[in-house]
């Protein structure tokens, strides 16, 4: 059985049967919650609620409805993914420095049925050697990173063509 939100509403992994836009799951990992003070020189000055609003504005004018979770810790994240299964139709992932070493974020996301965006707002590939390994990207659809705030914006974008929607 589909788990149930936190309203007691029944939850249907097909967003056709209740009428309701699909959700994405939006992850945030390890120090994400810092943006806007945290070494803005690479990150920018925006924060992650600004990000949020920007994926929700973003996926409500495409059809779709965003579920954020933010989480410093790995075993919330790898718990947010198996929540997600049945749940959310897609998930965009920013997976902070977990995405250069957690397989346990990989075997999660490997577990889950639809598209997975891996989003980065810097560019890790053009940063230190150890950023240039991703245990995230061979179980992700695809990968965004480099575009500053607006990858959340292309990462929706990305998921509602995935899923037919826009
Ligand atoms: C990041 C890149 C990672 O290497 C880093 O550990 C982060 C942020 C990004 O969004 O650019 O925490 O995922």
């Amino acid at each position: 059985m589909p788990p149930d939100d936190v309203s007691g509403r029944h939850l249907t992994p097909d967003a056709a049967d209740s009428g309701e836009p699909p959700t994405v799951l939006l992850l945030s990992g390890p120090n994400l919650n810092l943006l806007g003070t945290r070494q803005p020189e690479i990150y920018g000055s925006a924060t992650l609620a600004d990000h949020v609003r920007t994926a929700t504005d973003t996926a409500e004018s495409l059809g779709l409805s965003v579920e954020a979770v933010a989480t410093n810790a790995e075993a919330e994240a790898v718990e947010a993914i198996h929540r997600a299964r049945g749940r959310n139709r897609a998930i965009v992932v920013n997976p902070g420095a977990f995405t250069h070493y957690s397989w346990a974020l990989h075997d999660a996301l490997a577990a889950f049925e639809g598209p997975v965006i891996e989003l980065h707002l810097s560019n890790p590939d053009a940063r230190e050697p150890w950023r240039r390994t991703s245990v995230v990207a061979p179980v992700a659809t695809g990968t965004i990173a480099g575009f500053g705030g607006d990858g959340y914006r292309l990462a929706i974008a990305a998921v509602a063509r995935l899923l037919d929607l826009g």
